[in-house]
């Protein structure tokens, strides 16, 4: 059994790895929004503006929280890229030095989120483009600098079905749409991202790090 903390489990992507990883394991999670779930130890809080509290031993860490914010390069301003930036990245670093320790001592996995607009240059997601190709290049460096103490894999997803995408899928029309543009003809439900977040979680994947995985229906790899 082994102690799982995963930032933003409240909902999406990060409430799919907690409903799999809770009967078998303890979970500890992070959110916003408090939450009455039971079996786990939550902490509503924001991971930007409030401290983290001490944690006596992890051996996992995955951070969920991320945006979508896809706007032409006009429209979107300076602020704009830095709020990105902000909770995609600072916030996933922030979490990290608070509990390398902790994870170090256990030979952890640390799990962060990209996604496929690194690999494939799409319109108008220049600033979340920018923020989880940080991502990419904060874990590919960390799973270097802690080689045999903590391994530090990407997912780098296409649309998935969760709240942060609910503007991309809001209706028939666009969830077919969003079906076609995929060379394997669906997008994602959040189960099957968890899935492989909690591989890398296990030890399954002990001889893997510094990965940056898609998990994107064809769409970075495959022209039909
Ligand atoms: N969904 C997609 O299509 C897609 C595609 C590619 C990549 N991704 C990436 O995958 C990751 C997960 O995405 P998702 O779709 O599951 O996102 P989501 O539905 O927005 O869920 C994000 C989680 O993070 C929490 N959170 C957000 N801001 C927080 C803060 N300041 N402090 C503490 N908790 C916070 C949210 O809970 P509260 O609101 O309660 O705080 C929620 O539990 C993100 O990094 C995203 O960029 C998603």
């Amino acid at each position: 059994m082994k102690t799982i903390l995963v930032v933003g489990g409240s909902k999406g992507i990060g409430k799919a790895i907690v409903d799999s990883l809770k009967n078998e394991h303890t979970v500890i999670t992070f959110s916003r929004t408090p939450s009455e779930e039971i079996g786990i130890e939550h902490h509503t809080l924001d991971v930007l503006k409030d401290t983290l509290p001490d944690l006596d031993s992890i051996d996992g860490l995955v951070y969920c929280p991320g945006s979508i914010n896809l706007k032409s390069l006009t429209r979107l301003k300076e602020e704009d890229f830095e709020e990105d930036f902000r909770i995609n990245v600072l916030g996933a670093i922030k979490v990290i030095k608070k509990y390398e320790k902790v994870l170090s001592q256990n030979n952890g996995s640390v799990v962060l989120f990209s996604t496929v607009a690194t690999k494939l240059g799409m319109p108008f997601h220049a600033s979340v483009a920018t923020s989880k190709s940080a991502i990419e290049g904060l874990a590919k460096s960390l799973a270097a600098e802690y080689a045999t103490k903590i391994r530090f894999n990407v997912i780098a997803p296409t649309v998935t079905e969760t709240p942060l995408a609910a503007r991309l899928l809001r209706n028939d029309k666009q969830k077919l749409s969003m079906q076609d543009r995929h060379p394997l003809k669906d997008y994602l439900q959040a189960e099957e991202v968890a899935t492989l977040a909690t591989y890398f979680l296990s030890d399954a994947s002990r001889l893997i790090s510094g990965q940056v995985m898609p998990i994107d229906a064809g769409i970075t790899t495959l022209k039909l």
